[in-house]
């Protein structure tokens, strides 16, 4: 089915009559969901699953959420994991502030990345809230990675179909990584560092998405080391073109953000940007990650 197609506004009424209006944000991913109050949305929540997994990204303006709110909407999904390497609020430790200063030049998330793909099993989704946002900039993009396998020739997507990818988090959390190379300029984030991080999980490269089917390029550049049973050289060069073939223009949509916005993503089937675009102001978000199954 052409992508486009899919992805239609639809209004449909929930069982307390109220119409919830879902409006698509970009061809290929994405949607808001206007009126509604994510505090009080148990009536609503068959639809807001429906729609997410056919938007894969859903986005709500204008929430008012306390941790115990944005924790109890996560839970419609799944239980909540606790982030290895983020420190939580100290009260709901599944509540983990994502903060960086104006003074501050790097930001967390900055670059194309699936979500904790170093886990054998990695988290089904995350919720950012935003509470402190810049006027302009520090917005959000991603990418449908269903949409990225699909417009593989068939030979490729046959060749690709029978890898595995080994993820680990070593460049990130593990020892001499990102977190501990940029701790001084990136203070406002509690990031642990670990020999842990080295250990290696192996993932297929084409993951089926466990409610709808739907297969997904599951690799990424800062978690995927290498491809399972292929020379270095050619593990490089294949991870190189899935890796910018991922993160094509027209796979993405793009989140602006504003204080209450609420944008949950299907980390099965989406890759994710925090673009660092916003020197000299602050941003604060708070963020929470439901648990997931093993890639198959
Ligand atoms: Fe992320």
């Amino acid at each position: 089915m052409p992508l486009m197609e899919s992805l239609r506004p639809l209004r449909s009424t929930p069982d307390n009559h109220q119409a919830l209006i879902v409006r698509p944000i970009s061809g290929a991913l994405g949607a808001e969901i206007s009126d509604i109050n994510l505090a009080k949305c148990a009536n609503s929540i068959d639809q807001i699953k429906a729609a997410f997994l056919k938007y894969h990204v859903l986005v709500f303006r204008e929430q008012t959420l306390n941790p115990i709110e944005i924790k109890n909407f996560a839970k419609y999904f799944g239980p909540l994991e606790t982030h290895p390497y983020i420190k939580g609020l100290d009260e709901h430790p599944e509540v983990a502030p994502i903060i960086k200063e104006a003074n501050e030049k790097i930001n967390f998330g900055g670059g194309w990345h699936t979500d904790m793909s170093f886990l054998s099993c990695p988290p089904l989704g995350s919720l950012l809230y935003a509470i402190d946002t810049p006027e302009f900039g520090g917005d959000t993009l991603f990418a449908n990675q269903h949409a990225a396998y699909e417009s593989l020739s068939d030979y490729m997507k046959e060749f690709v179909g029978q890898l595995k990818g080994l993820h680990s988090a070593a460049s990130q959390y593990g020892l001499n990584g990102d977190s501990e190379k940029r701790s001084e300029a990136r203070k406002s984030m509690s990031l642990g560092i670990s020999e842990k991080a080295h250990a290696q999980v192996s993932h297929p490269v084409v993951r089926t998405h466990p409610e709808s089917g739907l297969r997904a390029l599951y690799v990424n550049r800062p978690f995927t080391e290498r491809l399972e049973g292929l020379r270095s050289s050619e593990s490089n060069a294949l991870l190189s073109f899935l890796w910018s073939h991922c993160e094509e223009p027209r796979f993405t949509c793009r989140v602006r953000w504003e204080p209450g916005t609420v944008t949950l993503w299907d980390n099965r089937i989406v890759q994710h940007y925090a673009l660092n675009d916003y020197d000299g102001r602050r941003r604060e978000m708070r963020r929470v990650t439901i648990e997931g199954d093993r890639p198959i």
